[in-house]
């Protein structure tokens, strides 16, 4: 039980939200999960309960009935257990105070020992018999009320409320003169409903303790990359509304075990966009700032580079393909094959737009000489690309498409001259249009899996650009995999 929740909300702080509005503390992600997502949670609770609950053993039963002309019988019911509860009708709602989850039809079979003895004048020798019995329990209702709420960072969840109730019960006997011993059974209804109720009341708050301290053990930070994670920490309490449980995180990348990337980012408005239209269990948004704080990582962590060698047309990578255009570099280095070392030179500018996100890419591209034990810079050219990327979301990947909308360039230094900026700018763009684009795009559309955990994954996706804003709908589902620990 405890583990399944878990699970769910591991899943739902690392996929990707959104920001709310007015909270005192900065969240740049929140979780907005719906009713169809809370019923999801609930039958998963629920599932994992009918099997964690039982076996259950109750306390022995013991009592004394009398018989008219028999007497006073000494009946007791030991080695009592609930094997099964099955759950057929329940609901969750979110309310002002919490969840509140209602079980309004369960039934549970029990097994149990029974045994009776009594002596009277007619008989003064105790007579005894004992055998075995079913008990079939019918209209289990079970009432919980459960707050959550945000302490230090986790959520705490606490139990306001549990009430449970038998309504029917039907007792079989197996062996015996039952016409005796039913009688004597039906006396022991209330006594094992009550026993039951109190075992299951019992069960379930512990429990609740147990899932507790589940989620207060929830990490704060989640690792996304090898270099990269996501600061997971609640910063407001859960808000609940009729149709929605509401989670906030701060919701920003930071690098790995390093607490130095601390930098002020503005809250925007909330998207108005709602899932509701497409009944989707949750609602991830990510703000503009959460992928700004990603790709600042990423930038730090200098892992924006990236050296072209092989291009389709390779006599672009040779100084006798540059010939006309920087004769200089022929003469110098005739017949060289050449590199292009491409990195990114501040963190590039992204901004989420409607439909799409628009990045403008400072770039510093070295023109590399391969000399025969050496590689020789020649020039560098500063580079300003403009593009646009529009984000999909294939199966539980995410994926994008970028299309080039201008490049700009100047000359940065040069080791062999001036050159002629808008021949060197013809071949570079046809460069970056033909290889690095491509390259670029293919590896998009192949996407980033979003992580699995244990078992559950994103199905049946959506994703939009909003100003600032973008969306991912979803229901949540088991993925099958290999390892889902
Ligand atoms: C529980 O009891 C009902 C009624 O006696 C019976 O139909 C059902 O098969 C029982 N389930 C199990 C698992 O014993
Ligand atoms: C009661 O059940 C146990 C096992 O569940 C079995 O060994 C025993 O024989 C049964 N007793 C009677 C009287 O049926
Ligand atoms: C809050 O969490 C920090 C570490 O996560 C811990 O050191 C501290 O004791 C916690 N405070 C309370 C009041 O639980
Ligand atoms: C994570 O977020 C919390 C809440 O906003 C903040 O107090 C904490 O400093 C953040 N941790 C890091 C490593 O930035
Ligand atoms: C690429 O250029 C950067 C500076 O722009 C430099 O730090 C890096 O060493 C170069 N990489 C290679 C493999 O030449």
């Amino acid at each position: 039980m405890a583990s399944s929740i878990f699970h769910f909300l591991i899943l739902l702080l690392f996929a990707f939200s959104c920001d709310r509005v007015q909270s005192r503390e900065e969240g740049h992600i929140t979780a907005e999960i719906s009713n169809e997502g809370l019923d999801f949670l609930k039958d998963l609770l629920i599932e994992k309960a009918e099997s964690s609950l039982v076996p259950l053993e109750l306390p022995k039963i013991e009592k004394s009935v009398k018989i008219p002309v028999v007497g006073s019988v000494q009946m007791v019911l030991s080695n009592i257990v609930i094997e099964r509860i099955h759950v057929t009708s329940s609901t969750v709602k979110t309310g002002d105070s919490g969840i509140v989850i209602d079980v309004s039809g369960a039934t549970a079979n029990l097994t149990m020992k029974w045994k009776y003895s009594y002596s009277t004048w007619l008989v003064p020798i105790a007579v005894s018999d004992k055998g075995n019995a079913t008990v079939q329990v019918e209209g289990l209702e079970v009432g919980l009320s459960l707050s959550l709420k945000m302490l230090n960072g986790s959520l705490k969840l606490s139990l306001l409320e549990c009430e449970c109730n038998v309504n029917d019960i039907s007792i079989k006997l197996d062996g015996g003169a039952s016409w005796l011993y039913q009688g004597l059974i039906d006396a022991f209804e209330g006594k094992i409903g009550s026993a039951v109720e109190n075992a299951v009341s019992k069960k379930i708050k512990e429990a609740i303790i147990k899932l507790d301290s589940v989620l207060q053990s929830l990490p704060k930070e989640v690792p996304v990359t090898n270099i990269a994670e996501l600061n997971v920490t609640f910063v407001d309490d859960p808000e609940f509304s009729e149709s929605s449980l509401d989670l906030e995180v701060n919701g920003l990348f930071t690098a790995k075990h390093e607490a130095a990337l601390s930098r002020h980012y503005h809250r925007l408005l909330q998207a108005s966009f709602s899932c509701k239209e497409a009944d989707k269990m949750v609602k991830f948004s990510l703000q503009e700032n959460v992928i700004k704080s990603a790709s600042s990582v990423y930038f730090e962590a200098n892992k924006m580079h990236w050296i072209v060698d092989k291009v389709p047309d390779q006599s672009l990578l040779n100084t006798a393909g540059w010939r006309f255009i920087i004769p200089q570099l022929y003469k110098m280095y005739p017949n060289h094959d050449m590199n292009l070392n491409l990195s990114v030179s501040s963190p590039p500018i992204l901004n989420v737009e409607k439909q799409q996100i628009k990045a403008k890419i400072p770039l510093d591209v070295v023109i590399d000489v391969l000399d025969v034990e050496e590689v020789i810079p020649v020039a560098c050219i500063s580079t300003v690309i403009s593009a646009s990327v529009s984000p999909g979301i294939k199966g539980n990947a995410l994926t994008g498409y970028v299309k080039l909308n201008d490049i700009s360039m100047s000359l940065k230094w040069s080791k062999i001259g001036d050159l002629h900026m808008n021949l060197v700018q013809m071949l570079m763009s046809t460069t970056l249009r033909t290889v690095v684009l491509p390259y670029v795009n293919l590896k998009l559309s192949e996407g980033f899996q979003i992580p699995v955990f244990h078992g559950y994954g994103l199905q049946d996706a959506h994703i939009l650009c909003t100003e600032s804003w973008i969306v991912i709908c979803s229901d949540v589902a088991p993925v099958k995999q290999f390892n889902l620990v």
